[in-house]
């Protein structure tokens, strides 16, 4: 299995090397409903996945599945427009095929974003949150298998998977722009089905901040390659049973994640200049 995906990951980065000037600088995951928070930015260039080889292409709404890299913020900045979730039926290797080429390609940062529910009680929906640390009830580990010598040891260390450095730069950031920010762990819920009241008030009880499906794979292959990683996460709803009269629909998370657009934008672009 890991001989197959090594070969399509070297197959995946010589093809996206090709197409590329310069190493970026940052690679950035838009999670649901921020795929287009930042427009089509002037210059650089778009690579579908469907034209890598072997990539896995994002099905939901919300998620374009693309890449675009090119000049931002003065760094050479890939943005990746959708992500692989593990709820899709994708392999674990799949899901973290895209950071897994990041870091091949010599990227040394990694920004991901997502939408998640808010556990915590002092949180809110819309409620932007840098992400601490997380928990992984995937029930699967991305490094599971042969390990890949080239990106990484057996046993990575996940004590610090979210660079601290980065996360106070990213408070100072947000300071200075005057937006709010808060700082959670969050946890990795398989789904596609939300999570039961019961199962948010155990999440709580384990140290859950916040609550989605996604993100944990990337940040494992992420912090097992070596690579700096900030997450950013919108709180786009209250999770299940935090409010007992509220019910959960995909719709609401899209509408929170758009109306929150504006200024998650705002923050990334002051993070990257930073950078
Ligand atoms: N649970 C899981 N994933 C999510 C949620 C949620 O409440 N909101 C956005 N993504």
């Amino acid at each position: 299995m890991n001989d197959g995906h090594w070969m399509k990951l070297k197959k995946a980065v010589e093809t996206v090397t090709a197409r590329l000037e310069k190493t970026p600088d940052v690679a950035m995951t838009l999670g649901s409903g921020l795929s287009d928070a930042f427009g089509q930015p002037e210059g650089g260039i778009t690579i579908p996945c469907s034209e890598i080889p072997g990539f896995p292409v994002p099905t939901i709404a919300g998620h374009s599945g693309e890449f675009w890299i090119g000049p931002l913020c003065g760094k050479t900045i890939l943005i990746q427009r959708g992500r692989a979730h593990y709820y899709e039926g994708n392999t674990i290797e799949d899901v973290s095929f895209a950071t897994r080429m990041y870091a091949l390609l010599g990227i040394p940062t990694l920004v991901v974003t997502n939408a998640s529910g808010a556990i915590n009680p002092d949180f809110r929906a819309g409620d932007l949150v840098l992400l601490t640390d997380h928990i992984n009830m995937l029930g699967v580990n991305p490094l599971r298998g042969a390990n890949i010598d080239e990106l990484g040891p057996r046993f990575p260390d996940m004590s610090a998977a979210y660079t601290p450095s980065l996360r106070a730069m990213a408070k100072r950031v947000a300071a200075a722009e005057g937006i709010a920010v808060k700082e959670g762990v969050y946890l990795a819920a398989l789904g596609p089905s939300y999570e039961t009241p019961a199962e948010i008030r155990a999440f709580g009880a384990m140290g859950a901040d916040l609550v989605g499906m996604s993100t944990v794979p990337e940040v494992i292959v992420a912090a097992h390659a070596g690579m700096n990683v900030l997450g950013l996460s919108i709180a786009t709803n209250l999770a299940a049973g935090v409010d007992p009269d509220a019910s959960l629909t995909h719709e609401e998370v899209i509408e929170t994640t758009r109306r929150k657009g504006a200024e998650m934008r705002r923050l990334l672009m002051g993070i990257l200049e930073q950078l």
